[in-house]
């Protein structure tokens, strides 16, 4: 998914079709002004967190995503996406975690604590 095709009103912001976006899959998202993160379809449930680890350098997104965890590609540390918390180590710093919504069978964020 380009940037150009990620629309925002107001608050929210609009990432993605649901459409195509299946159970199990990561997608990572770099809306403007903000940080990049990665939305998670966890069973039919949407989950985004920070795309950054909180323990050093590293996408998350070039990790993997296994049992509602985010894990790290550099040193196998881990995340809840649903919470953020860090559930492997060496990650001890949750992830933030972003509200979902779906809408007219779209994928959006509130980023009005960005
Ligand atoms: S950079 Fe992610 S676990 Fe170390």
């Amino acid at each position: 998914m380009s940037n150009s095709e990620i629309l925002a009103v107001d608050a929210g912001i609009r990432l993605c079709d649901v459409d195509g976006f299946v159970a199990g899959e990561m997608r990572r998202f770099h809306p403007e002004g903000m940080d990049a993160i990665v939305v998670c379809n966890l069973d039919g449930e949407f989950y985004a967190v920070d795309d950054d680890c909180t323990h050093a350098i590293a996408s998350l997104s070039e990790g993997r995503f296994e049992d509602g965890l985010v894990i790290c590609p550099v040193h196998g540390g881990s995340f809840d996406v649903k919470t953020g918390e860090a559930m492997k180590r060496p990650c001890r710093k949750p992830l933030r975690t972003w509200p979902v919504s779906i809408i007219n069978d779209a994928v959006w964020i509130n980023a009005s604590e960005r």
